[in-house]
């Protein structure tokens, strides 16, 4: 701390700029490129921190030039995104969310974190904690999904994970929880629109995975691009320092999203640069990622008086004590290991934890896991590693992805592949040659789905379908194929609303973009070597006109009733989505039954669970609470916890989960997933 001040006491005022700016580096582009970095800026201490910069060659480079040439020796935060792994690429966060494990999304953060540390960063741009209702929305693939409760697990999980108990430790970089707040409820599901909602949905709906950040000590916070209420987040006063650096007690660093205060002009609440910086400044805001206004708009706020010195030192201050507790002043290379690339015991990982987030949405006549016949593979990410990696695919290498031809090959598998059509084209020659290799298999498995970058930053779409000739390929093929079992294995960002693929397809595998390992994992679940235990952490509407959908819903006054008129429903489509939150069905047959509730503080809800099937498999129940509220309705389900059990055939165990005793009357439901057919309910 002295040393801190010590500093700050000799910076001057570019000196001072230069720690709350962080440039990007090209190695990868989210936004305009304004500033290209240059060694220089470095060295006169004009810029103090980067991104998108990685290895250890090009990081620790740039920063001895920082430790070494730069009048103070002040080490640069160095970040990037390892949205879900670094080297090493987990399966997307929607998908690892289905998990429903907070080890082992624990573990894969930890890892992330030991590799990024190898990379010479210190910092990663996650987790992302949006909670995402909207499946037009690209950026749900980086979330973890439709549920607060899941959302501040997660979050828990992910800080301990990058962190971990000691920040200063070997393998740990800071985490920033993006982006704050409530970006998921953008305007029709579009990129960058404007968000509005009451107060009582933030902070029910949107703010507890920030809650549960901050609670785990998460150091850096990223606020959204979009506004809320007609407040940009990037200069929002209340949210952020009031709530968030108020109420929750955030004392870490507000990094802008990329391009966002230069954004506030935009915005049209900003005249030009100095007022935009001072905006975000007053805000509480620490670095200005990517717009140059805190170095080229705060001198000109200072002269008009916009911003005070004392401001801008505060956030210095914080940026040096983050620097401090990394322990970059004792080792600015950071004392990760080496970076060795990918690892047997990191590819074991990222096969397990793929393996695991793959939903089985349907498996008619278990036709899954596959009987060993011959095999037509046909589609277009059949044989597509790269896409494998999803959005925000890190560091990881396209020579390091298994495709699910080689992962099923390398199983043994009898295959003959073709892909049918591209991914986005309108081209249907290849649909032709695909039929001649159905005619001589047993089973068909299709791989249909989204290019990676699909969803993800800047990628929403209006329509949930199957992207360019997809469809006609899978009406040709099951055409075609009367009589065979069609497996799909669907490949997406987001769940698809495809719901006459669903019904003629006799299984269909939610794949997500399941990482590096995808094929491996993938012929692992079919192979039967690994029973399915992914759940989806978001409802999958049956149409594009459900959407936003999800289980947490307010009761109306008048709930549907198929014999009332004037109740809510659609004239078109069922309320209910095609496959509710939760939903994912496994290799074993599980019954739920004896559901009670033993006293005292907190509750413990017990149910007891059999494996009825042939097969050993692990089941995932989810408790939910309806509570009623003189005043105030709740929604009719809301998340309180969730647990798994393993069982083998035949095998009987009984699931606890803990409940905190609820205010008032409650009802409480337990099932496996959030469709009130499926649930088991209980008054308390
Ligand atoms: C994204 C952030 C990301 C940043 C840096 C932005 O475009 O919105 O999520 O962390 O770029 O890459």
């Amino acid at each position: 701390m002295e040393q801190i001040s010590r500093l700050i006491a000799q910076m001057t005022l570019a000196e001072k700029l230069g720690q709350l700016t962080m440039t990007a580096a090209d190695y990868a582009v989210t936004g305009p490129l304004i500033t290209p970095v240059s060694e220089d800026a470095i060295r006169s201490g004009a810029i103090g921190n980067l991104l998108n910069l990685y290895g250890a060659g090009p990081t620790h480079r740039i920063q001895k030039i920082a430790v070494e040439e730069s009048r103070l020796r002040i080490p640069m935060l160095l970040g990037f995104d390892a949205l879900h792994g670094q080297r090493t690429v987990f399966p997307i966060p929607l998908a690892e969310a289905g998990l429903f494990d907070p080890a082992a999304w624990e573990a894969t953060a930890r890892l992330a974190a030991e590799e990024c540390t190898g990379d010479g960063l210190n910092m990663t741009f996650a987790p992302m904690l949006d909670v995402s209702r909207d499946p037009r929305w690209g950026r749900i693939a980086e979330s973890p999904g439709e549920d607060p409760f899941v959302g501040s697990v997660f979050a828990r999980a992910k800080i301990r994970g990058f962190q971990s108990a000691n920040l200063a430790g070997p393998g740990a970089v800071s985490a920033c929880a993006k982006h704050f707040v409530a970006y998921g409820a953008v305007n029709a599901g579009r990129e960058y629109a404007s968000t509005d909602m009451s107060e009582a949905m933030l902070r029910e709906v949107y703010l507890p995975p920030f809650r549960a950040a901050v609670e785990a000590g998460v150091t850096a916070i990223m606020p959204a691009f979009t506004d809320l209420n007609g407040i940009p987040m990037t200069a929002h006063v209340y949210l952020l320092q009031n709530v968030l650096r108020g109420e929750l007690g955030f004392d870490g660093v507000l990094v802008t999203d990329y391009h966002a205060i230069a954004e506030l002009l935009n915005h049209g609440v900003a005249g030009d640069l100095a007022e935009a910086a001072a905006l975000a400044l007053k805000a509480g805001v620490d670095i200005d990622m990517m717009s140059d206004a805190f170095r080229l708009g705060l001198p000109e706020a200072l002269r008009r008086n916009l911003v005070a010195m004392e401001e801008i030192d505060t956030a210095v201050r914080r940026v040096l004590v983050l620097k401090e507790r990394l322990g970059l002043f004792d080792d600015p290379y950071r004392r990760g290991r080496p970076d060795v690339g990918m690892t047997a015991q990191s590819r074991a990982l990222a096969r397990d934890i793929g393996a695991r987030s793959l939903v089985l949405l349907k498996n008619g006549a278990n036709s899954l896991p596959l009987a060993a016949r011959k095999i037509a593979l046909i589609g277009p990410l059949a044989d597509a590693g790269a896409e494998m990696r999803g959005p925000w695919g890190g560091a990881g290498r396209i020579e390091d992805c298994v495709s699910v031809l080689q992962g099923l090959r390398e199983a043994g598998l009898d295959i003959r592949h073709a892909p049918g059509v591209a991914i986005d084209t309108d081209d249907v020659s290849g649909i032709a040659p695909a039929l001649e290799l159905c005619a001589d298999a047993d089973v068909i498995v299709l791989c249909l789905g989204e290019a990676a970058l699909m969803s993800g930053e800047a990628a929403s779409r209006a329509y949930l379908g199957l992207p360019g000739a997809q469809q006609d390929l899978a009406d040709a093929v099951f055409e075609k194929a009367a009589g065979k079992s069609v497996v799909v294995i669907l490949f997406s960002g987001r769940p698809l609303a495809v719901p006459s693929l669903v019904s003629r397809a006799a299984a269909v595998l939610a794949a997500w973009f399941p990482g590096c390992e995808a094929g491996r994992a993938i012929a692992d679940v079919l192979t039967g070597k690994v029973s399915p235990t992914g759940r989806t952490a978001v409802s999958w509407p049956r149409a594009v006109g459900q959407v936003p959908i999800f289980f947490g819903e307010r009761p109306g006054g008048r709930p549907f009733n198929p014999k009332d008129h004037f109740t809510s429903h659609y004239s078109d489509v069922e309320n209910t989505p095609l496959f509710a939150f939760g939903h994912g069905l496994t290799y074993g047959d599980f019954a739920l039954s004896n559901l009670r509730v033993e006293p005292g503080n907190p509750l413990r809800v017990k149910v007891d669970v059999e494996n009825r099937g042939a097969r050993a498999a692990e089941e995932t129940v989810f408790l939910f609470l309806n509570q009623k509220r003189a005043g105030v309705t709740r929604p009719v389900l809301e998340l309180k916890a969730f647990g798994k059990i393993a069982l083998a055939p035949n095998e009987q165990g009984t699931i606890t989960l803990i409940l905190p005793p609820p205010e008032g009357r409650a009802e409480v439901f337990v099932g496996p997933n959030a469709a009130f057919t499926s649930l088991l309910s209980l008054s308390i």
